[in-house]
């Protein structure tokens, strides 16, 4: 079964052809980076104009870089939640048009599941699993008993971990996106020259949130102080240690979720799975089993929709021309949140 995915929930557009959940037939992405850069963040209208640009080209790239056409598709997906309101649109209306012209089934897809199912192109996992989805807007811990059935431990209270890194980068003139400015600079410098805040919140209901706001005041206020002194500090020190802090409290928090659950099995998706730092702390953890998505598929990407759409074939949920985008992350676990810990 030939699915066409869309994504187009941020700063990315992209169409990719996906066989029977499993065989990457083609994988298109364009990126709009260049055009947010001078904003140091993504501008919500120039993303949708520009995914309106250039959709109906990335779809064309997809079907012929598969060897495909419209009349072998045998169902179209799109990222629908949650995401910017006017990307979305665009991928969504696109979608809409071609399963109604072409008479086959539109599956909606959860971009934040989407992210998670990423993992599956490149590994054969067991379930259950416990899930840590860490992105630009947001940061999510879950159990996964299988493909569809999550339970919620918990998220962030302010900023999601891309977020955070994109901030701290843009405080430090470090450029956008922020994540691999501050990977790349932080391989120059010294992580341990900065004592950071690692927050790990240990109460009963903020066992496996996250909070990254004091961190990154931290930093911004390090980086203040040290201006206006006109100290000559080193950046790369600055985010070396902003990134250990950044990182550490992942890996301390699904630790804490592994034996607390007893699941060693451990899932990371989302832009900033692609975190070197990260994957090393993670690999290097003896008593985690941990799974990444390859590299190409860890940031915004429509192979991870269009794969996770054959799932949602099989079990029979299809959408239909009413589906609506939102901006906002309708579900993921069925309203399931457990609160462990003392
Ligand atoms: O999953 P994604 O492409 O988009 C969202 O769904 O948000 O994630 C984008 C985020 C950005 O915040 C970006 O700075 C971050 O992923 N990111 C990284 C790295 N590469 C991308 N963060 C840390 N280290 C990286 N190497
Ligand atoms: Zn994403």
């Amino acid at each position: 079964m030939n699915i066409l995915g869309i994504e187009t929930t941020c700063d990315e557009t992209a169409a990719s052809i996906v066989k029977d959940g499993t065989q990457i037939l083609s994988n298109i992405v364009a990126t709009q980076h260049e055009f947010h850069r001078e904003y140091a963040g993504v501008v919500p209208e120039i993303a949708s104009r520009r995914h309106s640009e250039v959709i109906n080209y990335v779809i064309e790239k997809a079907l012929k870089q598969a060897g495909s056409d419209f009349k072998k598709l045998d169902a179209i997906a799109v990222s629908y939640h949650p995401g910017l309101i006017g990307s979305l649109l665009v991928g969504v209306i696109a979608a809409k048009t071609l399963s109604y012209t072409l008479g086959i089934p539109l599956i909606g897809i959860n971009h934040i599941e989407a992210h998670l199912y990423s993992v599956h192109f490149n590994n054969d996992i067991e379930y259950p699993v416990i899930g840590l989805i860490i992105s630009g807007g947001h940061t999510l811990l879950i159990t996964s008993d299988e493909i569809g059935e999550y339970t919620i431990l918990g998220s962030t209270l302010d900023d999601a971990a891309g977020e955070a890194f994109d901030k701290v980068a843009k405080h430090l003139g470090l450029g956008y996106p922020g994540g691999p400015a501050i990977e790349y600079e932080a391989k120059k410098g010294n992580e341990n020259a900065y004592g950071f805040p690692c927050v790990t919140l240990n109460g009963k209901f903020d066992r496996y949130n996250f909070s990254y706001s004091g961190l990154k005041n931290a930093v911004i206020n390090q980086r203040n102080r040290f201006l206006n002194k006109g100290f000559d500090e080193k950046i790369s020190n600055i985010a070396a240690s902003f990134q250990k802090a950044a990182t550490d409290v992942l890996l301390v928090k699904v630790r804490w979720a592994a034996e607390d659950i007893g699941i060693n099995r451990i899932v990371v998706a989302g832009g900033v799975a692609n975190n070197s730092r990260i994957r090393g702390i993670f690999k290097n953890d003896k008593t985690l089993t941990s799974y990444f998505p390859d590299p190409a598929l860890t940031q915004d990407n429509a192979a991870m929709v269009a794969g996770l759409a054959y799932h949602k074939y099989i079990q029979g949920e299809i959408s239909d021309l009413e589906l609506e985008p939102k901006s906002r992350l309708e579900e993921i676990a069925k309203g399931k949140r457990k609160v462990y810990g003392s």
